[in-house]
């Protein structure tokens, strides 16, 4: 099989003519032929001026670069898309694909034996690792590393738990502007992901959990000197996997790895948005991943790692504890250790190094939980034929059973309009419901879920009610929320046919979201629906192709086009 500089060469007929060309141009930027004839490891460039949690990756990819020539092979950088949470219009979830294509064809097309990706940023991670599954070259994942806490009259702050949490308090008008101005400066104190569990840190845990990056990957803060030698050393974790051919994506995401994944995101109380990613990258793969095994394991893994939005403390802190090799440690036989990883070895063997940090309370022992039940379940009913998500470790405890009256917003530009009316007709018993926030809905299935309570609500001190949606939330967000209502409302799902008015049962340890009205009636709105116009096929691109092929989120929001199908041959 070629390799180097000699692989996937480009077609003029003439393979010897397609070398010798390359060769020419290549030779423009400087290279000896000693370089060109060595094994080439890829380097994905994700940095960009739109992506603050990114801002480390220059120095990080000159680290992998280091890495790689101290193991003999070429580094060759290259650029990809770059999604942030913030600068993503109408939301980064609807970009996700389009990295993950750019990504898979970028690394297929260019001639590299082995490549490592840097991501972070919520999207970047599960985009990068979808599309590394479907080339299944083999790939190193480095991480950005979460952003170190920020502090505000002595309370430390944490993006993005903290930003939800004060910003509603100045909703509620208990923070005035000149205060919520000088948080605003603190929140974000350093280059790096979000430093809660948020989506972010779940998917980099899931990434060294999978066995795709090396020990401690996870929770480095960004702009720690360990993160750098963290890069360098995967660079020569790379050219090793150049060199050796593998082991490849798909040696590494196997069954007993996604099952490992679930039992660490139960675990450390991992964002709903763990779960749609998850799916979509194990849908890359002939295996799948099927929400009732989830349910199933968060039925008997406990939340041991006590991080906000769920628990107490900060990334830092989590990798000052030991990290996910800790954090296995503790797992014990709730994961399969013979798992292998990119450091040559297996789980095992990281959990063999994990650190012992005497007196720390951040990883808890199983003896000791945060919580004796995993951080989510998977709800089914009525409402939901196809799944919902609630992630019960960031709840108020006395909602998860709990009945009461809908107040039904059609989208979130209505939501926007009508939520803070002093008029609305709402109390703190209600179920806010929002709909048409779905894949195909929205669309891109925002982060909208986390409806905000009602500013006269507030105003009253309510600070959380059971709210349903077809959207996604926040990983850092928190309260009783009900998401991913599947199938969506603008396919036709249940969710179209609530009414103000009508009754909602959220039942948690049933597992079960119902919509308390009788069957006949259902029916008769369904038919009255019938005629409805759906959402508007956009004209041409991108948002076409997203709008005619995203499914839904039990399916993990991937275009049908580039799911592998369980059971398929590779
Ligand atoms: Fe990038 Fe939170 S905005 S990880």
């Amino acid at each position: 099989m070629a390799r180097g500089l000699r692989k996937g060469l480009t077609s003029y007929g003439d393979d010897g003519f397609a070398l010798f060309l390359r060769k020419a141009f290549i030779k423009a930027m400087g290279y000896s032929d000693d370089a060109l004839e060595r094994p080439i490891v890829g380097i994905t460039n994700t940095f960009s001026d739109f992506n603050p949690c990114h801002g480390n990756a220059p120095q990080l990819i000159e680290a992998v670069k280091r890495g790689v020539m101290l193991a003999g092979a070429m580094p060759m950088v290259f650029p990809t898309i770059s999604i942030h949470e913030s600068f993503a219009h109408p939301t980064s979830m609807f970009l996700r694909n389009l990295m993950a294509m750019d990504t898979e064809e970028m690394i297929r097309a260019q001639p590299m034996d082995a490549v490592v990706v840097i991501g972070g940023c919520d999207k970047t991670l599960p985009a990068q690792i979808m599309g590394a599954a479907s080339v299944d070259l083999p790939t190193v994942v480095v991480p950005v590393g979460p952003m170190v806490v920020g502090h505000h009259r002595g309370e430390v702050l944490g993006a993005c738990t903290d930003c939800r949490r004060l910003w509603s308090a100045h909703r509620a008008g208990e923070m005035d502007e000149e205060e919520i101005a000088a948080v605003n400066g603190r929140l974000a104190p350093s280059v790096g992901t979000c430093m809660v569990m948020g989506t972010a840190s779940t998917m980099a845990c899931i990434t060294e959990t999978l066995g795709l990056s090396l020990p401690m990957s996870a929770s480095i803060p960004a702009p720690h000197a360990e993160r750098v030698r963290l890069a360098e050393a995967s660079g020569k974790a790379a050219a090793r996997l150049a060199v050796e051919g593998g082991p490849k994506p798909s040696d590494l995401l196997t069954p007993r790895a996604f099952r490992n994944a679930m039992v660490v995101m139960q675990a450390i109380g991992g964002s709903t948005n763990g779960i749609v990613h998850l799916t979509a990258i194990a849908g890359r793969t002939p295996h799948g991943l099927d929400l009732d095994t989830l349910d199933e394991i968060g039925r008997k893994v406990p939340v041991l790692v006590d991080l906000k939005p769920s628990g107490a403390h900060y990334m830092e802190h989590f990798h000052h504890a030991g990290g996910v090799p800790k954090l296995l440690a503790q797992l014990g036989d709730l994961v399969d250790l013979d798992a292998p990883t990119v450091s040559g070895g297996t789980l095992r063997d990281s959990v063999a190094n994990a650190e012992d940090v005497p007196g720390q309370d951040v990883i808890r022992p199983r003896t000791d939980p945060i919580k004796a039940q995993g951080s989510m379940v998977v709800l089914r009913g009525n409402l939901a034929p196809g799944g919902a998500v609630l992630k019960q470790a960031a709840a108020t405890e006395r909602l998860l059973q709990h009945t009461g009256r809908a107040v039904v917003f059609e989208s979130v530009t209505d939501m926007a309009a009508r939520i803070d009316d002093p008029d609305l007709d709402v109390t703190a018993d209600d179920v806010l419901v929002l709909r048409n926030t779905g894949p195909k809905g929205a669309p891109g299935m925002p982060e909208a879920g986390y409806l905000p309570i009602p500013k006269k609500l507030g105003r009253q001190g309510v600070k959380d009610m059971v709210r349903i949606s077809d959207a996604r939330m926040s990983g850092t967000a928190f309260g009783t929320i009900v998401l991913h209502i599947t199938p969506e409302s603008a396919v036709g799902g249940p969710l179209a046919l609530v009414r103000t008015g009508d009754r909602i049962r959220l039942d948690t340890a049933g597992r079960r979201i119902d919509l308390l009205v009788e069957a006949e009636e259902l029916e008769r709105r369904r038919a009255g629906l019938a005629g409805a116009p759906g959402p508007v096929l956009p004209e041409r691109g991108y948002a076409r192709l997203f709008s005619q092929t995203v499914l839904q989120a039990d399916e993990g929001c991937d275009f049908d086009f580039l799911r592998r199908h369980p059971g398929e041959d590779a």
